[in-house]
């Protein structure tokens, strides 16, 4: 019999993808978002990639009637929570809204999944090792004291699901997200930010098609190869299969442990410089930046050791930086098409 998974935050960057990887394996995917932090684009891409309407579900998470009755409507073998707010600055400003959307909807998640025995996947995220000492990052890494509302969320939630699995006898899993960039191939569906983007990627695109006037490299005098800050970005495609190996863990009962974390990332670390050159080499294009001032709370940094998830999810990221970089440019170029 086929399985049923829940998305919420379907409709968005990372949940779109997922819904796609999910339905190409083989589960049946209802999402279920509440359209605050964005349009209808990704839904509809979603349905042409897949040549059908898939179910969707106009709900806010943070109502605990609404989620309940979600729960009762389908049967709902697995639930991948991601809505939520995520916009690290904002929830500097504006905790108390970050606090009461991502912690009160996540509680209304694991209190319908106690209730109708349904498995938990949360997305995580590498902002929980905050700065770490030492690199790769492994799931052992030590956590490190947050050090915004966003990152505070993450690491709570991570705690409600370990909790709540041990008392109640649930199984999930969370997935510790590295830096998530790029687009499906079909160029159907990619990330939509709001306003300025604070990512460096769609800055990038965004920066190429002409939307922004120049990029900033914020800082080129850190204590790396370069001076300009690592990361570990992992294609969007590529995280979205990581969801499909982890759903599939837990229906299967194939967990060491009913609670586990997974690393989600390359492994290889890359400079901010290495990316902009990337990104203009397989492009064909130049790009307009320059060296600004460091940007405050940036990790110098950080990348995967992404061995577990590669040996007990069966995962591994395949994309290259090249075919991930042309995906988020066939993305902006789509966009600018449609506009
Ligand atoms: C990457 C690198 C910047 C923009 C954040 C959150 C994390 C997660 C993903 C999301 C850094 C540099 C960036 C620019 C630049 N959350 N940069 N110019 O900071 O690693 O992670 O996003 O939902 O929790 O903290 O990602 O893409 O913002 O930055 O030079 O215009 O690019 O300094 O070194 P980050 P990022």
């Amino acid at each position: 019999m086929k399985k049923t998974v829940l998305v919420s935050g379907g409709a968005g960057f990372i949940g779109s993808h997922v819904t796609v990887e999910l339905t190409q394996a083989g589960y049946d995917v209802v999402i279920a978002d509440n359209m605050s932090n964005c349009d209808e684009t990704n839904y509809k891409g979603v349905c042409a990639i897949l040549g059908r309407q898939l179910p969707f579900e106009k709900i806010d998470f943070c109502d605990s009637a609404a989620v309940e009755a979600l729960f009762s409507r389908y049967t709902i073998d697995a639930v991948i929570h991601f809505a939520a707010y995520k916009a690290v600055g904002e929830s500097v400003d504006e905790p108390l809204m970050y606090y009461k959307n991502n912690l009160d909807s996540f509680l209304n998640v694991l209190e319908a999944a106690r209730k109708h025995g349904t498995h938990v996947l949360f997305s995580s995220s590498a902002t929980v090792y905050g700065e770490p000492e030492k690199t790769p990052v492994t799931e052992e890494s030590p956590r490190q004291e947050a050090t915004s509302p966003y990152g505070n969320t993450k690491q709570m939630c991570e705690d409600f699901l370990r909790d709540c699995v041990k008392a109640y006898g649930m199984h999930g899993i969370a997935l510790r997200y590295f830096n998530p960039i790029g687009a499906h191939p079909s160029a159907l569906i990619g990330e939509l930010p709001r306003g300025v983007p604070n990512n460096l990627v769609p800055f990038i695109t965004q920066t190429a098609i002409g939307k922004r006037e120049c990029l900033s490299i914020f800082g080129n005098d850190y204590p790396t190869p370069d001076g300009t800050c690592l990361r570990d970005y992992i294609d969007i495609v590529d995280l979205a299969r990581a969801h499909v190996c982890a759903v599939t863990r837990m229906i299967e009962e194939r967990m060491d442990k009913p609670y586990e974390i997974f690393n989600i990332g390359t492994g290889r670390p890359l400079s901010v410089l290495e990316l902009v050159t990337s990104f203009e080499k397989v492009n064909n294009l130049k790009l307009n930046y320059r060296i600004a001032p460091r940007r405050p709370g940036d990790v110098v940094a950080i990348w995967a050791d992404p061995t577990l998830a590669n040996e007990k999810l069966g995962w591994k990221a395949t994309r290259t930086i090249e075919e991930t970089l042309a995906s988020a440019w066939a993305w902006e170029k789509h966009l600018a098409g449609r506009a």
